[in-house]
């Protein structure tokens, strides 16, 4: 809690290739307006290597990188970009751990997901990590915003 008002943000939120494939997406943007946030975009697409290497670079070089990017080139993601009062932090509550079988009942993740048995975490959505994250990510996948 602060004692100051809060100034509005924006997250990068995806709703990755496996809740696309599980007809998830509507469950997921209807948490995020249930909760009370806005959509400032949309956009269901499969993402580039080049896109998928520019938002994962931070995991260069890790175990899970490369079976991560395949996965995430796997099939439509839905993009968005949501809106409100500590919506980065808010939308990382509701999406859980990012492992799903320890994800709090109640999340995204924790209600949603499971360990389906194959190498990267398929845990359903993406949300932006920090107001730093959330600017790189949304000007890479909204250049026009
Ligand atoms: P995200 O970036 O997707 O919102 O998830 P996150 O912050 O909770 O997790 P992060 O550490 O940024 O990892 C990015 C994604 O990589 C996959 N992962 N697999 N096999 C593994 O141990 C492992 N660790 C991470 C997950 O899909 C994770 O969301
Ligand atoms: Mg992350």
């Amino acid at each position: 809690m602060t004692d100051t008002a809060a100034p509005i943000e924006r997250t990068l939120i995806l709703v990755k290739p496996d809740g696309v494939r599980r007809g998830l997406v509507g469950e997921v943007v209807r948490r995020v307006e249930a909760k009370g946030y806005s959509l400032v975009a949309a956009e269901l697409r499969t993402a580039d290597d080049a896109l998928l290497a520019a938002h994962y670079a931070e995991h260069l070089g890790k175990s899970f990188y490369q079976p991560l990017v395949d996965f995430m080139a796997s099939g439509p993601v839905l993009a968005i970009v949501a809106e409100g009062q500590r919506v980065i932090e808010a939308f990382r509550l509701l999406a859980g751990a990012t492992d799903p079988t320890v994800a709090a009942p109640g999340t995204i993740r924790g209600d949603l997901g499971r360990d389906w048995g194959v190498a990267v975490q398929q845990n359903l959505v993406h949300g932006s990590d920090s107001p730093e994250s959330a600017a790189r990510e949304i000007a890479l996948w909204f250049p026009t915003l």
